[in-house]
């Protein structure tokens, strides 16, 4: 891998409910390479969000990331530990340094405020211009992520977007500060797939233009072949597989990434016997003690060895996978 921007060490997150302890994330460890896409996937309560929202900073109560959990973020030659800054010091990284796409964009963005001066407003938060420079800045970016009329635009508020135009300037928003890393946390998976790829082209495009790293978070393997440079797939808090994008997509050696492969539609597949393949049964409750490997309960694999103990992740050239029976 390239030089790494971050290195995620033992992340464990946890949801303290009233009547029992929710792992969300379970011990995980991934880096992200300077210039690199990561695509992290996984099933609906996989932790995919949560575990980005850790990186963030960005967990309330009853969630508590685990005081062994180290989010170490590259600040020149020395790694920062996110996890041992203050909100305060947080503040200063969040929008700037790292920023963030969210499926909805009502996560992004104020009702009552035109979308231009919210773009650029982490410009003026952070200090780099003042409400005016900001604007102008704002109007720049939606230039760049080709929205048509983008003066105009500007003067809007968000209902008065579509769906993509509104992706587009959450993009433009997340991108105002030249953050070191995005995070796109199912950035299309509402939008019809014209505007999906177009979206994803943007992306690409911005990202091979500014030199960050980007972790894509989705629930689709088919969109990310093409797309990411790496592939990490979550289940149940827990890394399953992690490798090139394009070895873990032609040679899976998870049983749960060939069945999440199997998953996916293609054209004319109904018109014979062929059905959709559904992985049975469903992602464990996150409640849930689980003693051997969390994907057993679905896995045509499923021996009792994996019932007894949960697999650890074994690592050779270049790829993870934690299976007792990994394909070669
Ligand atoms: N604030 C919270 N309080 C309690 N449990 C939570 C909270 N946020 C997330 N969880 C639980 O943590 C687990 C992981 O959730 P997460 O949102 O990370 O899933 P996800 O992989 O992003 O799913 P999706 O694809 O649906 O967005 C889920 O079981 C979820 O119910
Ligand atoms: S460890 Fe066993 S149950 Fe788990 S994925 Fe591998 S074969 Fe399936
Ligand atoms: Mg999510």
């Amino acid at each position: 891998m390239k030089e790494k921007i971050l290195e995620i060490k033992n992340l464990t997150t946890r949801f303290h409910m009233v009547d029992r302890d929710i792992t969300a994330v379970d011990s995980l460890s991934f880096d992200l390479g300077s210039h690199e896409i990561l695509a992290i996937i996984g099933e609906s309560g996989s932790g995919k969000s949560v575990t980005n929202l850790s990186i963030m900073k960005l967990i309330d109560e009853p969630g508590e990331i685990s005081a062994e959990s180290r989010i170490l973020f590259r600040d020149g030659d020395k790694y920062l530990d996110l996890n041992k800054l203050s909100e305060k010091e947080m503040e200063r990284i969040r929008g700037d340094r790292i920023s963030m796409i969210f499926q909805e964009p009502s996560a992004s963005f104020n009702p009552l405020f035109r979308l231009g001066s919210q773009v650029g407003e982490s410009l003026h938060l952070h200090g780099k211009r003042n409400k005016e420079e900001a604007y102008h800045e704002a109007l720049k970016l939606l230039a760049q992520v080709h929205i048509p009329n983008f003066s105009l635009r500007a003067q809007d508020y968000p209902f008065q977007m579509s769906g993509g135009m509104l992706q587009r300037m959450m993009i433009a928003q997340a991108l105002a500060c030249h953050p070191d890393i995005l995070i796109a946390d199912e950035p299309t998976t509402a939008l019809d797939v014209t505007t999906q790829a177009q979206i994803l082209g943007l992306l690409k495009e911005k990202q091979k233009e500014t030199g960050m790293s980007v972790i894509f978070i989705t629930h689709d393997l088919a969109l990310v072949e093409d797309f990411c440079d790496r592939i990490l797939i979550l289940y149940a808090g827990s890394l399953m597989e992690e490798g090139n994008a394009r070895d873990v997509i032609s040679n899976p050696m998870h049983p749960y990434t060939r069945d999440l492969l199997r998953s996916i539609p293609k054209p004319g597949m109904f018109k014979d016997k062929d059905k959709l393949f559904a992985i049975p049964g469903k992602v464990p409750d996150p409640g849930e003690k689980i003693e051997g490997c969390p994907y057993a309960k679905r896995c045509t694999g499923c021996t009792a060895e994996c019932l007894a103990k949960k697999p650890d992740i074994t690592e050779k050239d270049g790829r993870k996978v934690r299976c007792f029976h990994a394909y070669s």
